[in-house]
Formats: C-alpha cells, structure tokens, sequence
C-alpha cells in the first residue's frame, strides 16, 4: 500500500532558531522547574553529540570503591542520576571532584577514605542503581547496608538474582525494614547461574566478585554493552574479568593490593542517541548523531530503517533521516542485548502511532513500562494495551495536550510525541527526563525544537 506523504504540521522552521540565544538556564541540574513545553512540527536537523551512557556511569562510579586509589572518569554526562551518586559516595566518604576537557566532563574519585557506612535513605531511594554499592561495599569490606533501591516505577524489579550471587559467594543476605544488608568474613569465588537474565545482578556479582578468593563464574549473564565497559574498567584496575559481553562471565579474584585507580571514558549512551534517532524520524527530520558505536544501535537502526527512515552509519556517527512519509507499522518485542532495548521502546511507541497500519510493541523485560501510554492517548493515538501488549493503530496526526511524565524514558516518548503534535505540549513530571538525558533541553533547541522549562 502506497504511504501518503507525511509532514508533521505546522512547520515554522523559517522562523528564527531560539536555540543559542535560549540555552536552558538549568542544564538539567534545576529539578525545581518540573514542566517542558513543547512546541510542535519543527523538523530537528544538525548535529547532536551524545553522552556517556547513563547505566554504565552508575556501575562505574562504584566500581570505584573495589578499585581504590584514583580514577579519573571521563565522558560522564550531567544527569541527576550521576549527581546523586556522587553525592552518595561522599556520604561514604569519598573524595570526589568534577573535571573538564575538550571532549567533555569528568569526575577524580579517591576511594581511599570509604567506609561501609549506611548510605542514607533519601539518597538511596533516587535510583535502582544504588544497589551497586552493596556489590562493591560487601567486596571490598565484607559487610554493606543500603535502603532498598528506587529508580522508575515501572515494574516489581526484584533482587533476588543480586542475593542469590552474593549467597553463592558465601555471604549471609537479609532484608529487614527496608534495608538490605550483606555480611561476609570471607567470599570465595563459585559459579551462579542466573535464572532470568538480568543486568543488574550481572553487575552487581561482578563488583563483589573482584576481590574474592578464587574463580567465580557468571552463567546466563546479560551481555549489555555496559557489562563490558565495567569489565574494561575493573581490568584497567587490576582486576580479572573475563567473557564480559557473552552469556558467561570468568571473574579471577585478586588481591586488593594488586588493584588501583585507572583512567577511563565511559562508553556513549546509546538510548540517548536511539531517542535522537526516533525524535528525527517523528519530525520528519535530519539528524547527526555523534560520539555513538554504531553496533550497539543496530536494533533501533533496523527498525527505523523498516518503518522506512533512513540511517547511515560511519565511524562514531549515525545520521537519520526521515523519507517524507508516515512511517510504515512494524512489530517490535523488547529483548536483552542485542534485542531491541526495552528502553527504547516507550520513544518508538511514540513513533509508532503516527504511523500507517497497526503496529504491535510486546514488552518482555518490565511489566509495567506502558505508563506512556495513557497519556500519548490524550494527544490522540490510537492505542490499547493487552497483557504485556501494546496495539498502535497508526493515525495522521496528534493534538497537543497536558500530559504528565512518570518515568524516564516516558518522559522521553512525551517529548517525542510533543514535537509531533500541532499545539503546544506541556509536561509535567519532566525531573524524571533530567534523571538520564544529558542536557536535553539545549541539545533539542540546537537541532531546532522549540521547547522550553516553565515552573
Ligand atoms: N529480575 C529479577 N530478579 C532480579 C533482577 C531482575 O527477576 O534479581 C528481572 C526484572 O524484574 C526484569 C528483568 O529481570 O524483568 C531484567 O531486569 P534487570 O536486572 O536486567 O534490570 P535492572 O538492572 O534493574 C537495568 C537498567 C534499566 C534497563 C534494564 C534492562 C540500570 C540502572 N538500569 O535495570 O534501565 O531497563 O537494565 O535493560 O542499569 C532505564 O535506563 O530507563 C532503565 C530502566
């Protein structure tokens, strides 16, 4: 069937681009202002440059802690979640600093001076990944207490696998009042085989594996490209972590003597650049997306590439853009790596429901990433849920509409819809976007969005 052409309306990318004279006074830090307005149908075009990713920079800041000494990180994006992790670790008492160069910021951490205190529970309650400090706090002194990890609501996301590993390696694991706390005179290396295939509790028997006595082995282990990042990190440290990015990971525990601080750049975000990549196709655009591993994007370029946009690759670059049509529907089932990223999912339901047919989004990792969806609905997709199902009736266009953000990456789908519809789209909850995009509302104002923070 023949696709009609398709322009997001209206555009109005004659009009001047506020971008530089606008720049987001809050740079993502100003959590106080909770609303973005988007203006919709301006078509984003030039270049964007994307972040260290945001699930490898909260694995590698305690890595540090099993590490020791000093590491000097680079690539590491301004976010929320970074900014409570540091503070976190300070309650630790580490010695951390921020750092520049040309190619972005950094961070010094000295973890000489940590102890295995208490991580407060305001803190600890901001993020899932905070639970990476019971890995790294147990390994390196035996014992660890932190507050049930938070992060976005958006299924049970259980720990047990997390226990299971540190059981196995021969701590004693309890739960009370909300506290999880990890004990252990001795850890000596086992094999664990995951039940379900979980990045989390891959990293987190890792971290707590470094220093143990012995081979420890990692059976059915995620492969994410974050996984392999931490494994460079902790071998640039010392340690001895093998298979990191297979289905079995070998971790050779050293001494801590034999561990040190390292330099290291964290690996691009590549959700951020997969959520660029939707945002240009939704508004019919032309985007350069730099500083991203190409391969590490395969799934999200498949799928744009079958609902017809088209995606060039060179080097670290990925360019997208749009074909002049309504994306054709396509199905998508959400899988660990090297599936389709349940993180992308929401922005791509977004995409989705402007496109010609009926498109089915199947959620296999989080039971409870369909929030979005609600609210797209307000804006007029035609979209219903069934089970861990959604069914995307394409329609033409969207209107513009209050609509409230309840996790990250819904935030993100919202603006991605937000710059497809005719109006202006006001979001609320946006703190949650600040949570994992790197200076958002700069870098959509650079590539010509209009869109704006109001209290
Ligand atoms: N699971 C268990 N038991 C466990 C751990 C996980 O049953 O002990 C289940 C979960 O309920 C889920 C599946 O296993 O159904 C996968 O969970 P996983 O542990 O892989 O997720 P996570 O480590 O909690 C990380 C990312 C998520 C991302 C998932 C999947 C971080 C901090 N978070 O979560 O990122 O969706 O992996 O790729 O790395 C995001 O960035 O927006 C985000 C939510």
């Amino acid at each position: 069937m023949a696709t009609e052409l398709w322009l997001p309306t209206p555009y109005d990318n004659n009009r001047p681009n506020p971008a530089q004279a606008w720049l987001d006074p809050l740079n993502n830090g100003g959590t106080s202002l909770s609303r973005l307005v988007v203006q919709g149908g301006c078509r984003l075009r030039g270049n964007v440059r994307i972040g260290g990713r945001k699930n490898s920079v909260v694995a590698v800041i305690p890595a540090t802690i099993v590490c020791g000494g000093v590491s000097r990180l680079e690539n590491i994006p301004h976010i929320t979640d970074v900014e409570v992790f540091t503070e976190m670790l300070r309650e630790l008492g580490a010695d951390l600093e921020w750092t520049s160069n040309g190619c972005g910021s950094g961070l010094l951490i000295s973890t000489a001076n940590v102890t295995p205190a208490k991580v407060p529970y305001h803190l600890a309650k901001k993020l899932r990944a905070s639970y990476y400090l019971l890995g790294a706090l147990l390994g390196r002194f035996g014992e660890a207490e932190i507050p049930l990890p938070g992060g976005c609501d958006i299924g049970l996301r259980p720990i047990d696998q997390h226990v299971k590993g540190f059981e196995s390696l021969g701590a004693e694991v309890t739960v009370e009042g909300g506290v999880v706390r990890a004990r252990a005179d001795r850890l000596v290396g086992t094999t664990v085989y995951l039940d379900v295939v979980s990045v989390g509790a891959t990293i987190n028997i890792m971290l707590a594996a470094v220093l143990a006595e012995g081979l420890t082995v990692i059976e059915n282990a995620a492969k994410e490209p974050h996984i392999v990042d931490l494994a460079n990190y902790l071998n640039a440290c010392g340690a001895r972590v093998q298979g990191a990015g297979t289905d079995v990971i070998r971790i050779r525990g050293v001494s801590k003597d034999e561990m040190h601080g390292a330099t290291h750049a964290v690996i691009p975000d590549e959700i951020e650049a997969a959520t660029f990549m939707i945002a240009a196709c939704a508004t019919h655009g032309d985007v350069t997306i730099e500083n991203v591993i190409p391969k590490h994007l395969a799934p999200v370029s498949a799928k744009l590439e079958e609902i017809g946009a088209n995606v060039w690759e060179n080097g670290d670059v990925v360019r997208v853009w749009s074909n002049g049509h309504r994306p054709k529907a396509v199905h998508i089932t959400t899988l660990p790596y090297p599936g389709f990223p349940t993180d992308a999912q929401q922005p791509m339901t977004s995409l989705l429901s402007v496109a010609v047919g009926t498109s089915m989004i199947t959620e296999t990792i989080w039971e409870g990433r369909f929030k979005h969806i609600q609210e797209l609905n307000r804006m007029g997709t035609r979209i219903k849920v069934e089970g861990r199902t959604a069914i995307i009736e394409g329609v033409p266009a969207l209107s513009a509409a209050p609509i409230q953000a309840t996790d990250l990456r819904a935030a993100a789908a919202l603006v991605v819809a937000g710059l497809m519809a005719e109006g202006e789209t006001e979001i609320s909850g946006v703190e949650h976007i600040d949570r994992g995009y790197d200076k958002v509302v700069d870098k959509l104002r650079l590539l010509g969005a209009r869109v704006r923070r109001e209290p």
